[in-house]
């Protein structure tokens, strides 16, 4: 996994058929997905339930590149290991998970993958200034997280602030939630290299007629890039 700070479109495997992951995350990966997004919520952190490490396991021979994982679960670190084990190349937790973020984030480490860290919509920039010489990411939320489908919330000022926190470090800025043609423009300026986008990728498409998930990447790839802003 290199460093660099062009556009990079997460789909979330949120919106894919829960019943065909495998094929799903092969499908938007042909169709030019750069990473695989995946959502995992526990019902305690976040109101709704998704899946867990298992899961994760099984969908990891079906990825070519980055499995990007995003902890909703409080408590994490007793489930690093499993994630380590299941293939996760980037674990990202939520600094409001908990209160030893900074544990939590070094524990990623020592498995092996690369630590993020995830702002909820109500959380500072200045939250995470005392882990930026700890972490690979920081996901900034443009939802509440828990569901996918929601109206984005603007957060341009705090990814710019991180973009200036984090100057010359080979930290990414990731975006969740409500990404779109029409959104992508915002947060690309303000910073962001990771786009996650879930309902804006798996709209109109399916296994079977995987072509839209390849015009609806583009779309916010061409957005972020400035062409159609
Ligand atoms: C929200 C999740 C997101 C979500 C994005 O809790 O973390 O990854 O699936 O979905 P859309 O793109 O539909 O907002
Ligand atoms: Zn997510």
């Amino acid at each position: 996994m290199s460093f660099d700070r062009s556009i990079k479109i997460a789909p979330s495997i949120l919106a894919a058929d829960f019943a065909n992951f495998g094929a799903e995350c092969a499908a938007v990966e042909a169709q030019g997905a750069d990473w695989i997004h995946v959502d995992v919520m526990d019902g305690h952190f976040v109101p709704n339930i998704t899946f867990g490490p298992a899961t994760c396991a099984a969908i990891r021979p079906h990825i070519k590149g980055v499995m990007d994982v995003h902890l909703m679960i409080a408590p994490v670190d007793s489930y690093i290991e499993d994630f380590a084990k299941a293939g996760a190349d980037v674990l990202t937790a939520h600094v409001e998970a908990g209160p030893h973020i900074h544990r939590t984030l070094q524990a990623i480490r020592a498995n092996g993958m690369r630590p993020g860290v995830a702002l909820n919509p109500g959380t500072p920039a200045e939250s995470v200034a005392e882990l930026l010489d700890m972490v690979d990411l920081i996901c900034v939320m443009t939802v509440n997280p828990g569901f996918g489908g929601q109206k984005f919330i603007d957060m341009s000022a705090k990814i710019k602030a991180l973009r200036t926190m984090i100057g010359d470090r080979e930290i990414h800025i990731e975006i969740d939630g409500g990404v779109d043609p029409k959104t992508a423009p915002l947060v690309a300026q303000a910073g962001a290299d990771v786009l996650v986008a879930g309902s804006a990728v798996f709209r109109g498409g399916s296994v079977q007629d995987p072509a839209p998930y390849r015009d609806n990447i583009r779309a916010i790839r061409e957005a972020a890039k400035g062409v159609y802003v």
